[in-house]
């Protein structure tokens, strides 16, 4: 006779699989495990509840049936959000799929201004709460390796960069996929400068770059500065940049690069799997287009392993990698890089041109840190940290936003992407959420073609009271605002 949680089981009535699944999904109902918790792994239950581990298994796959708990790669499984999950595009139509010139909107100024506004709540930016960050570390790391440094904390140094850094850069990035020699690597004033350099590298006036849908609205500007125009790809949460449209897309357009964030994308969170990152840099290839890939968020990954990457299926140097410490270390840093292939020697130039160096202290204390602060180690403390306030944050939606409200699921990064019901003005949301001291961004600039008008973008990389409170009020906003436009 088995004992579970003190309570016989005695085979009469169900099988002794199902009996570990009821007893598990009672755990969850009544809130012992809430959704992004692990549950316990096949094994302590095995032997916890005295029951086989095949046992085990069948009842975790029951319960992946019933939506209950999902697995994850490599880590275990996970209690499911019970919020509806973000709906496909409709990826067949074809009119979406048709180049646009980029207009600059002051909205998209006004957003990043809200963002370093230390009175208004930061319900929508994408970047790390400061509480979660190494700085005593790095002030400690800094101030030796300034003394250490000498001339060298001074000088330039110039692209590709300081070579210490190179070193380190190219040893963390075998977990990427990637193996490149650290002259190979070009340091670059965070991530976003590295993407500019790759735009002007293998683009000119009025060609046309082909962007996922929705996208980061600062590379949509960027687009627009460089006088580009932006093809909007539709992009889904599970498998990011449709393969399919992409190829139609190039069939019938002269498209002279591609620009994606791979893992946990802005703003979908999208984690691209494998063999569509192959596929991508495949069709890319046979079609001499560059990839410029954003992997800024790969290291955020919930469980143990770190996701691949585009530029790890790269053999003829066509793709452009663009990465940087701004969401893991110190944004304000401003230290980055790019892995650039066939374009590296004319990106160094483009860097040298444009602003010589990356400043040298920084790039001399992330060096250190990746050398010897513990970043490993780091990373995994902000990745459970992340996963836990996404999941508290999904919840919270679910209890205070309108009915029929759906949201991505991201299993990396700290943004959500959230689709509120037909009618919930995005736009007005955010006016009247910034009346009541609350940043978010809306959909809407997140696409050239006036799409997403009911969605908007939430950061989760930090969870408190204050916060909790943001999305309440937030949430009674987007009833009221739905309400009016029922009127
Ligand atoms: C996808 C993506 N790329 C780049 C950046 C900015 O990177 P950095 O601060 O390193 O320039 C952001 C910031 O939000 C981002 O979301």
């Amino acid at each position: 006779m088995t004992m579970i949680s003190g309570q016989k089981i005695n085979g009469s009535s169900s099988l002794l699989y199902e009996q570990v699944a009821l007893e598990i999904s009672g755990l969850i109902e009544q809130g012992t495990f809430r959704a992004g918790d692990r549950v316990p792994s096949i094994r302590q239950l095995s032997r916890r509840f005295d029951v086989s581990i095949n046992t085990v298994m069948q009842a975790y796959t029951l319960l992946e049936d019933q939506r209950l708990i999902e697995a994850r790669p490599q880590s275990g499984y996970y209690v499911r959000s019970r919020v509806p999950e973000i709906r496909e595009p409709d990826l067949q139509s074809r009119s979406l799929i048709t180049p646009a010139t980029v207009t600059i909107s002051d909205l998209c100024h006004q957003v990043m201004c809200d963002m370093t506004n230390r009175d208004i709540l930061p319900l929508g930016r994408a970047i790390p709460d400061s509480r979660n960050l190494p700085i005593d570390k790095l002030n400690r790391i800094m101030a030796s390796e300034l003394r250490r440094g000498g001339e060298q904390s001074v000088q330039y140094h110039m692209a590709p960069g300081y070579e210490r850094l190179r070193v380190q850069i190219a040893r963390r990035v075998i977990m990427a996929g990637i193996s490149a020699a650290p002259d190979e690597v070009l340091i670059t004033s965070g991530c976003v400068e590295a993407v500019l350099l790759a735009l002007r590298a293998t683009c000119r006036t009025g060609d046309t770059i082909a962007v996922e849908s929705p996208f980061y609205f600062n590379f949509l500007q960027m687009i627009a500065e460089l006088g580009l125009k932006a093809l909007e790809i539709p992009s889904t949460p599970r498998e990011g940049i449709s393969i399919e449209a992409l190829r139609y897309a190039i069939e019938h357009n002269k498209i002279s690069a591609c620009l994606v964030i791979s893992n946990f994308g802005n703003p979908l969170g999208s984690l691209m799997p494998d063999e569509r990152k192959r596929e991508l840099v495949e069709l890319l290839t046979v079609n001499d287009i560059p990839l410029i890939e954003d992997d800024i968020y790969g290291d955020l990954v919930f469980g143990n392993e770190r996701p691949s990457t585009a530029k790890s299926f790269d053999s003829s140097g066509l793709v452009i990698y663009c990465s940087s410490f701004s969401k893991t270390i110190a944004p304000g840093y401003r230290v980055g890089w790019a892995i650039a292939g066939r374009f590296q020697g004319e990106m160094e130039r483009l860097k040298m041109m444009m602003n010589i160096a990356t400043a040298s202290p920084t790039q001399l204390a992330i060096a250190e840190f990746l050398a010897t602060g513990g970043y490993d180690h780091h990373l995994r403390s902000i990745r459970r940290i992340h996963a836990r306030n996404l999941s508290q944050m999904t919840e919270a939606i679910a209890r205070h936003f309108p009915e029929g409200t759906r949201m991505t699921r991201p299993v990396g990064g700290f943004i959500l992407w959230v689709e509120m019901p037909v009618g919930t003005d995005a736009i007005r949301l955010y006016h009247r959420a910034l009346e009541c001291g609350i940043g978010i961004v809306p959909g809407p600039l997140f696409s050239l073609s006036h799409k997403y008008s009911n969605h908007i973008r939430l950061s989760a990389a930090r969870w408190d009271e204050q916060i909790e409170r943001g999305i309440k009020t937030l949430g009674e906003l987007a009833h009221e605002l739905l309400g009016e436009s029922n009127v």
